[in-house]
């Protein structure tokens, strides 16, 4: 069959439109993008456009641009609804994962898979100082049992930083974990009981999946859309045939896709959230990670009824080895706080104090200033490196905070080469195929840039990209 050059974009576009990542209605790019990205021209790029446009999977809005066509051709409308269908899942991964975090020569490898501040960039000087302080100043007292739902003090400063961007927090209400996983562990036991549905979001980190795995609980995977994020209608759909006991969401910069979700549909998720009485557990631990000025708020900022449970850690903002974080409970109150003492009773004081003095000091927001700006250069910096060295048409999500990318490969590359050769060169990132039980993300890939770019990692990425370009 005579094949065209246009196909080179054209049969990217209409994957995307298959697989259901390009919806209806979807802005797609403009000539002068497709003309510079494929250094064609751009007769070629509007011959294609015209050529999906015949295909019915394109139009054109004059003065705007082209779109996917709001009325797709009837097989492609079936491909897309058979997608569409909420599918309730055990939590089974279908490959075995490696969860297990291994101990090795850090030093040999580019590590662009560890979802935490490097080294050279986690405030080191700040944090040893103020643990010494504290041990000066607190002595003895450190060594004892605090309140199994944390300091009194501490509780109140995250309350009271929480309403600069919005967020009431009662203090009696809060809980203090150890890191964000066991307020992830303690707000699902609050809830659910093995066998449960609860509707999560798709990709989802795999250390959250566990998690739910660990607690037999059952799942329906929400799709996130590259543009629009949480599939808001998908939710409605899952939420009408099934009952859900929980709506699990990351609504500021969510790991993998570093998507942010507009105040619209944080309270679009709250009504459906309270049309069918569901609790929400809302995972904000990359809030405070944003790229430009404005501190997002939170799905909790709109919530009146309690229905919402908020948690957040120091792990991404501060270091993962400060074991600290936090859980608003809403009316689970009580349940999570039997289930917390039921965990160790009392979080590490030393690190409350520690945590609370650099609240308390402005040292945490100081910090949290410059570490954003230097997050958005690396993302920046890493999205230039994917489309100057890796292969043309791959998906490169864009974050708006936070500090991963969510890549997806093109069909033609064989994964498991990638792989191997990535551990031959000595790079590492988080494969697709942990993000979700269902198999769905073999082609993609999680890259994470909170670490400083040496020359060694920067050379590291050019190589893997250009093999496979
Ligand atoms: C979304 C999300 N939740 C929780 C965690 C774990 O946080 P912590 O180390 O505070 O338990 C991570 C990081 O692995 C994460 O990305």
């Amino acid at each position: 069959m005579r094949s065209y050059k246009f196909e080179e974009f054209t049969s990217v576009i209409e994957r995307n439109i298959i697989e259901g990542t390009f919806r209806p209605g979807h802005k797609l790019p403009s000539i002068r993008e497709l003309k510079e990205q494929y250094k064609t021209s751009t007769s070629t790029i509007q011959n294609g456009y015209e050529h999906l446009i015949i295909k019915g999977l394109v139009q054109s809005i004059p003065k705007s641009g082209y779109y996917v066509s709001n009325k797709l051709p009837k097989h492609y409308q079936q491909s897309l609804q058979t997608q569409n269908t909420p599918v309730v899942r055990d939590a089974v991964f279908e490959n075995n994962l490696n969860l297990i975090t291994t101990e090795h020569p850090g030093s040999k490898l580019s590590e662009f898979n560890v979802a935490a501040p490097g080294s050279l960039i986690i405030p080191q000087n700040l944090l040893l100082r103020t643990m010494q302080q504290v041990i000066r100043e607190q002595g003895v007292g450190l060594l004892k049992y605090y309140p199994s739902h944390g300091s009194r003090l501490l509780r109140e400063h995250i309350s009271t930083r929480a309403a600069t961007y919005q967020t009431p927090i009662n203090p009696a209400e809060l809980i203090i974990t150890d890191g964000g996983l066991q307020a992830l562990y303690i707000a699902l036991a609050s809830i659910c009981a093995p066998g449960d549905i609860i509707a999560i979001e798709s990709p989802c980190v795999f250390s959250v999946l566990e998690v739910i795995r660990v607690l037999r609980l059952r799942v329906i995977e929400i799709p996130i859309d590259s543009q629009t994020g949480f599939d808001v209608d998908y939710l409605k759909k899952a939420c009408s045939g099934n009952q859900i006991k929980a709506i699990l969401v990351t609504p500021n910069f969510q790991n993998p896709t570093g998507i942010l979700l507009t105040d619209i549909q944080k309270k679009q998720l709250l009504q459906i959230a309270q049309h069918y009485n569901i609790a929400i557990i809302e995972n904000d631990i990359y809030g405070d990670l944003n790229f430009n000025h404005y501190r997002p708020g939170t799905i909790k900022s709109f919530d009146q009824s309690g229905l919402v449970i908020t948690y957040s850690s120091y792990s991404k903002t501060l270091s993962p080895g400060i074991r600290l974080g936090w859980l608003s409970t809403g009316k689970f109150f009580q349940q999570a706080e039997q289930i917390k003492f039921s965990l160790g009773s009392t979080v590490s004081p030393i690190y409350q104090e520690t945590v609370n003095k650099l609240i308390h000091t402005g040292s945490y927001d100081r910090h949290i200033r410059k570490f954003r700006m230097q997050l958005a250069k690396n993302a920046n910096f890493t999205l230039n490196l994917l489309s100057s060295s890796f292969p043309k048409d791959i998906i490169a999500f864009t974050p708006a905070g936070g500090y991963n990318i969510w890549v997806k490969m093109p069909d033609r590359i064989d994964m498991d080469r990638f792989y191997n050769e990535c551990e031959r060169i000595g790079i590492r990132f988080t494969p697709g195929h942990t993000f979700s039980f269902s198999n769905t993300y073999s082609r993609f890939f999680r890259i994470v840039f909170a670490n400083q770019y040496s020359a060694k990692r920067i050379t590291a990425l050019k190589k893997i990209g250009k093999m496979f370009r």
